[in-house]
């Protein structure tokens, strides 16, 4: 049996073996197949944090597959109230088929991994978004971008960063990541992506230097600059980030036909500026889209794999 806790844990085969699946089960899905892949089973999602795109992907991608979602916040259930997650997992392994956390510590999601006896994915910890990254590279894929790709990630070195780092160094392409000082990605993260590097020939510079790294990209891309759990340092973070926002003055060093990436949500005026955001609102929002279909894919593999 398999988990999906970090892409660090796949190969690229498999990757792109879940790429394609999802862009089958998007066609059948626009077809209006809705095959039942995952008949009768139950998935589990467990919310530590607020959730628009993975709550409502998951929650439809599991009907549309036959299954049903259950929704257990943290603060319903009694793990909010300290029952150890680890009898959590032994409990919700005899009664449910699937499990998704969204949670702090990625330590949360191997503990819970340790003791269940069916899949778990990890719906964003404070170090990995995994389900993210591969709607991002679907939507990359999509579009024709993948031959030769070469991404700009501009911002704080966070969870999507640390992401986009597995990603790249497990497909193999050139991934360059500008940060402000004292916001670079995570350096063990960053050490197990060059080491990947290595074999997937994938090339990853990391900088503090925004307009280097966007230049001549084919794909920019940022992420909030204060992510989930870091509200009280709000405003020291938006001095800190003065000059990485991607405007148009930033998507100009990009090829001219560059695409633009975010995870959502955005803020704009801060990572984004407005302008940029509406005039790549359809790849966004194909982004945001491609969850339901990935997730879906990841759902059919991890099952098909126990
Ligand atoms: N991108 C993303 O994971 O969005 P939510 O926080 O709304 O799930
Ligand atoms: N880095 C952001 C991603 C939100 C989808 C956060 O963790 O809040």
């Amino acid at each position: 049996m398999r988990h999906f806790l970090t892409l660090k844990d796949f190969s690229k085969e498999e990757i792109l073996e879940i790429i394609a699946l999802a862009g089958k089960i998007k066609q059948e899905t626009k077809n209006r197949e809705y095959k039942p892949y995952l008949k009768e089973k139950v998935l589990g999602m467990i919310f530590e944090k607020s959730s628009t795109r993975t709550r409502v992907s998951f929650e439809v991608g599991i009907y549309q597959l036959g299954g049903t979602a259950l929704f257990l916040s943290s603060d319903d259930i009694q793990l909010g109230r300290g029952e150890p997650l680890k009898d959590t997992a032994r409990v919700l392994s005899r009664m449910v088929d699937i499990v998704m956390i969204r949670t702090f510590r990625q330590e949360r999601l191997e503990e819970f991994a340790k003791y269940s006896t069916i899949p778990l994915i990890n719906g964003l910890s404070d170090i990995y978004h995994p389900m993210q990254l591969l709607a991002d590279y679907m939507t990359i894929c999509e579009r024709g971008y993948n031959d030769n790709l070469s991404v700009a990630y501009v911002g704080d070195g966070n969870n999507i960063a640390h992401s986009w780092l597995m990603l790249a160094s497990k497909i193999g392409f050139e991934l360059r990541i500008a940060t402000p000082k004292g916001y670079e990605a995570d350096k063990k993260v960053l050490n197990d992506a060059l080491e990947f590097a290595k074999m997937s020939k994938a090339k990853i510079i990391v900088s503090h230097n925004p307009k280097e790294a966007v230049k001549d990209a084919q794909v920019v891309t940022t992420d909030t600059w204060v992510s989930m759990g870091q509200e009280s340092e709000k405003v020291k973070r938006q001095n800190d980030f003065q000059g990485f926002i991607v405007d148009k003055k930033m998507m100009g060093y990009a090829q001219k036909e560059a695409m633009f990436l975010h995870c959502l949500p955005a803020y704009r005026g801060f990572e984004v500026s407005d302008e940029v955001f509406e005039e790549h609102s359809e790849e966004i929002f194909d982004e945001a889209e491609n969850r339901l279909h990935v997730q879906k894919a990841v759902m059919v593999w991890l099952d098909r794999h126990r």
